[in-house]
């Protein structure tokens, strides 16, 4: 099936840059200046943590590793800002440019398989699309709470899930084939996310 945001193509950077990253630095430099958007910078920064804290706690991978992780969640939407129309093709051309892992691309060019047309394929690949819906309501979720993220529990995002109308924008079935492809449960990605999100 081609949408409007097809990359139309399978296959992402270059097997000689495997295990390139940019630094910290330049990937907070990269998002700033491409991402304008409070809001939308704050959600990279959560998928990223996210990502991050997975490789370490649940696939027990090391620092470098863990980075890896990290930047595929902190750069997935980095051209959703300034181009909508198209997102997802402009960050890929601007890793591939950088010489960065193809694994890390390939993790931003699969995690919207229905508009991009690329099926996750690693642990990485399906972890980032899992995040990424799931993280959006809970952190909308946070917003309406006195406490914020203190004291929240599952049984709350479970009931905001259900309703159509909370944070409309995120996709339940996404979110519902993201658990089945990660191999893991709704209910544990959220007790994660809870876990390990903040503001
Ligand atoms: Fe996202």
């Amino acid at each position: 099936m081609s949408t409007p945001l097809s990359l139309n193509r399978q296959s992402f950077g270059d097997p000689a840059d495997a295990g390139n990253v940019l630094t910290r630095e330049d990937a907070d430099a990269l998002l700033h200046d491409w991402v304008k958007n409070d809001r939308l910078r704050l959600h990279m920064q959560q998928v990223g943590a996210l990502m991050g804290a997975w490789a370490r706690e649940r696939e027990n991978l090391g620092p470098e590793d863990q980075w890896r992780w990290e930047m595929a969640g902190l750069l997935h939407d980095a051209d959703w800002d300034q181009w909508p129309a198209d997102h997802c093709r402009r960050i890929i051309e601007e890793l591939e440019r950088r010489h960065v892992d193809p694994e890390i691309i390939r993790a931003i060019a699969s995690h919207g398989p229905a508009h991009f047309g690329v099926e996750p394929q690693t642990k990485m690949d399906k972890m980032l699309y899992a995040f990424d819906e799931l993280s959006g309501l809970v952190h909308a979720y946070s917003l309406m709470r006195p406490g914020g993220y203190d004291g929240m529990e599952l049984k709350g995002v479970l009931k905001r899930l259900k309703e159509k109308t909370f944070a409309a924008g995120v996709n339940r079935d996404d979110i519902t084939d993201a658990c089945a492809r990660a191999g893991i449960t709704q209910n544990e990605l959220i007790e994660f996310i809870i876990a390990h999100q903040r503001g």
